[in-house]
């Protein structure tokens, strides 16, 4: 009955008229059979196979732990907590108000005309190569979109992809729908018997034999992280030589995942893939104006490389996410052309982040020592691998029920010093985990209120362990 006691065919009539209702009335009469049953529909609206079971993911457990825990500081998630410069959030205003009103409208699918002209300017310098804007740059959502559209363009069933771990997790999810098999290389922390305890993200190393063991003729892509999330690390040029020439042997592309390209601390540089002899027809690389110039809610990455590699991706794009947000372009357009104004002083913001990241990265490095970890430095990014294994006899990780021994600490040292911090194991494949369980990762792009909370609770906290022994 519906409302004021109408049938159903009466409640339509009125809304479609009698005999469009009397027709309508016939598909009402559905017979109740087997397909109706609550399993029936479980089974038919299930995840489809290829998703897997929907694979547990670190940042939902770990955005949610910390909804459930309000930590007085949250150095987990990877995110500025300030604001990005005046300049940049008013050219987003302008451009949402602008006397043009095409600027809030759909534009040009593979990247707003001013911002692929403005990527154009920026890196054509960058990697030896006259940019065509039109051809050889694609705008995404984020460089995660970015990440997309080159796996799903170019891997297919029966392809091997080179994973250098820990590394960012969404790369295994890419390569698996795509019908791809990830095939793992893991950096490991391999102590420098001159430095003793001061170890940094150089610390973390290729073993080149077995990088090479992994090409071979099915091998279609590496996916090169430089600068490296989480361990800091930039890759050295002798790295970077020997997978360009192994790239070239097998005929492999190269997918330069390159979004901390502007958070490298002196005196490390960044160096281009796209730049070595013979690579950059087989190189696609990855930008993010979320970590360039502190807004990661803007959800704007790039690719560029050669045309073909480029159309590859744009099928994708194309079919996903069609164009990406007008004004948001616009405003980071806009951003591009000022610093590149001002791109040879001090105050251009790719060159001055770095340096505002250095003194929060030194201060975390001291408090963490102070509190008992072992701190590796990173040479770039935001975040910073500390080693746990000195605390374990300060910490009762009974009660946590995790596999991995990094998630327990960072959930019970979440709930004791109230410091949130993430499990690198997640970054790690199955068999590799264990290289990732005696660390934290700590973000460090943080207010300087925030990092000094961070360490008087983690200071406290670890002298009131130190009473107890
Ligand atoms: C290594 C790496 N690649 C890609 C991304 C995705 O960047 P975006 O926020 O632009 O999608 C991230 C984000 O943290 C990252 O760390």
């Amino acid at each position: 009955m519906f409302k004021g006691g109408q049938t159903l065919l009466k409640a339509v009539s009125r809304c479609v008229g009698r005999s469009n209702a009397v027709k309508l009335k016939r598909f009402n009469n559905v017979p109740k059979n087997q397909f109706n049953t609550a399993s029936a529909m479980a089974d038919k609206f299930k995840l489809p196979t290829r998703y897997g079971t929907g694979e547990k993911s670190v940042w939902v457990e770990y955005i949610q732990l910390a909804l459930d825990h309000k930590p007085k500081a949250n150095l987990g998630q990877g995110f500025p907590n300030f604001y990005p410069p005046d300049h940049i959030t008013n050219a987003l205003a302008a451009a949402a108000t602008s006397k043009n009103p095409l600027l809030n409208q759909y534009t040009r699918g593979f990247g707003h005309p001013r911002l692929v002209n403005s990527l154009a300017k920026l890196y054509s310098p960058l990697v030896c190569q006259n940019l065509n804007p039109q051809t050889q740059i694609l705008v995404t959502i984020g460089a995660y979109e970015a990440l997309y559209t080159a796996i799903l363009g170019h891997v297919d069933r029966g392809d091997e992809v080179i994973v250098i771990e820990p590394y960012f997790d969404c790369y295994e999810f890419m390569i698996t729908r795509a019908g791809g098999t990830a095939k793992y290389i893991p950096l490991k922390p391999v102590p420098d018997p001159n430095c003793g305890n001061n170890l940094t993200s150089a610390n973390w190393k290729l073993d080149m034999q077995h990088l090479e063991s992994l090409f071979n003729c099915c091998t279609k892509m590496i996916i090169l992280n430089t600068p490296h999330n989480p361990t800091g690390k930039v890759f050295t040029m002798e790295e970077m030589q020997v997978i360009a020439c192994l790239c070239q042997k097998f005929n492999v592309i190269c997918l330069a995942d390159e979004v901390y390209e502007w958070l490298v601390f002196e005196p490390k540089q960044h160096v281009k893939m796209a730049t070595f002899p013979g690579m950059w027809e087989r190189t696609l690389t990855i930008g993010s104006a979320g970590k360039m110039f502190s807004v990661t809610g803007w959800k704007t990455g790039w690719l560029y490389g050669p045309a073909n590699l480029i159309y590859n991706c744009t099928v994708v794009h194309q079919n996903c996410v069609y164009t990406c947000l007008t004004p948001i372009q616009e405003a980071i357009a806009s951003t591009i052309e000022y610093e590149l104004a001002r791109f040879n002083t001090p105050e251009c913001y790719l060159r001055s982040l770095s340096k505002e990241l250095v003194p929060k990265r030194d201060y975390l490095a001291n408090a963490l020592k102070e509190s008992g970890f072992i701190p590796h430095i990173p040479d770039s990014g935001y975040f910073m691998m500390a080693d746990w294994s000195k605390l374990a006899d300060k910490i009762d990780l009974s009660k946590e029920k995790d596999e991995y021994a990094d998630y327990r600490f960072t959930k019970k040292f979440a709930k004791e010093t109230s410091v949130l911090t993430l499990p690198p194991s997640a970054f790690f494949s199955k068999k590799s985990k264990k290289l990732g369980e005696n660390f934290a990762r700590f973000c460090f792009i943080k207010q300087d209120e925030n990092l000094a909370t961070a360490a008087k609770q983690m200071k406290d906290w670890f002298c009131s362990k130190k009473l107890k022994s």
